[in-house]
């Protein structure tokens, strides 16, 4: 549905009110009337090396979910605030790495004599806590579009990876960009002792993924790429590394959100694409390249709903409260996380 338009209007005042020093980032997977008011819209990536574009800014403004907020708080200077329109826009995904249990496993990694021999590499989707974990631990941070780069780099050392929260990120950058094969990687479940792994398995591991996963790009799979194949023939399947590895493998292209819509933007005219990724994003692709037949990978609606819950109304209310001095939802990261997690986030950056 259109966007009411009193709210329209209303954001607009309040952001034409704060001027310059408020700088409104937009996550690729916001609804289509939040994303209008973004001045930079972009992947995880892109938008942490955005956060710190605008120095000048006072306000941050972040469309995008929890753990991306705290990234642009530990990335920018310490008297600009980051605020997120709505605290419940969390991420499932990075939720399923806690700090306790990362600690529990580094603990069990060390007692089974592996001390020093495994770099942890974070994806993007985790707290603050556990990139300071890894910036602690000689580790580094990655998103979609440059989780191979930071994993040459962690090779590179002659060491293993514990790869967090996401196993399939893990598991189809390993596999199907660094020529590792299945059996290189294991799985370690949180809820098991010992992450349910042998320590003959942990000595012969090359990756050891964290057991989390997105529970969008789940919803994708083989079958969603068969049926898709079989009612459009000739169509693309373009999906997102967070899908699970026989979608993937089955897909003909994978990427991040932007290198998806660089994808699609250089496609020829009249070609078909089926996209494996969040709904909104999806959407936007069909209406930006109308002279290509957009498509969603399955049948089912699939948004992520935590994206979802930065809708009008919050950013209205943020940004009217702004324009008050009220600086509402923000998001702060302590001092000593936000310095190991900026150690990991910055090595990151380097790789770039
Ligand atoms: P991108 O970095 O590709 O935008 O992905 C972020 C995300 O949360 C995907 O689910
Ligand atoms: Fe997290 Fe998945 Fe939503 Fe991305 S799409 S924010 S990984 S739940």
């Amino acid at each position: 549905p259109a966007s009411d338009p009193q709210l329209v209007e209303r954001a607009r005042r309040a952001k034409e009110a704060l001027g310059d020093r408020l700088f409104v980032l937009g996550h690729h997977y916001q609804r289509d009337e939040v994303i209008q008011f973004a001045d930079v819209t972009g992947d995880s990536f892109k938008l942490a090396q955005q956060a710190a574009a605008r120095p000048q800014a006072e306000y941050i403004v972040f469309c995008g979910v929890h753990f991306m907020a705290e990234s642009a708080d530990i990335l920018t200077t310490g008297s600009q605030k980051v605020v997120l329109p709505d605290l419940a826009a969390g991420c499932s995904m990075a939720d399923m790495a806690t700090f306790d249990q990362v600690e529990e496993a580094w603990e069990a990694l060390e007692d089974a004599g592996l001390a020093g021999s495994v770099v942890p590499v974070t994806y993007m989707n985790s707290s603050a806590d556990i990139k300071a974990f890894c910036g602690r631990n000689g580790g580094v941070v990655c998103t979609s579009s440059n989780a191979r780069r930071a994993l040459t780099w962690a090779f590179e050392q002659g060491k293993k990876v514990l790869f967090l929260p996401d196993q399939h990120l893990g598991r189809n950058t390993a596999v199907l960009e660094m020529g590792l094969s299945l059996d290189d990687c294991v799985v370690w479940n949180p809820h098991r002792p010992n992450g349910g792994l042998t320590t003959e398995q942990l000595e012969r591991a090359r990756m050891i993924l964290w057991r989390g996963h997105c529970s969008v790009h789940g919803r994708f799979t083989a079958e969603s790429v068969d049926d898709v194949r079989e009612r459009i023939p000739g169509v693309n399947v373009l999906v997102h590394p967070e899908c699970r590895h026989e979608v993937v493998l089955k897909a003909d292209h994978v990427g991040s959100t932007e290198h998806i819509i660089k994808t699609l933007r250089e496609a020829p005219a009249g070609s078909a694409w089926a996209i494996g990724t969040e709904l909104n994003l999806v959407k936007r692709l069909a209406q930006m390249f109308p002279d290509k037949s957009v498509s969603f990978l399955d049948r089912t609606v699939c948004y992520c709903s935590t994206m979802n819950r930065i809708d009008l109304p919050h950013l209205v209310w943020a940004l009217e409260s702004l324009a008050l001095g009220d600086v509402v939802n923000q998001i702060t990261v302590d001092e000593d996380t936000a310095h190991w997690a900026r150690v990991a986030l910055d090595r990151m950056l380097a790789l770039a």
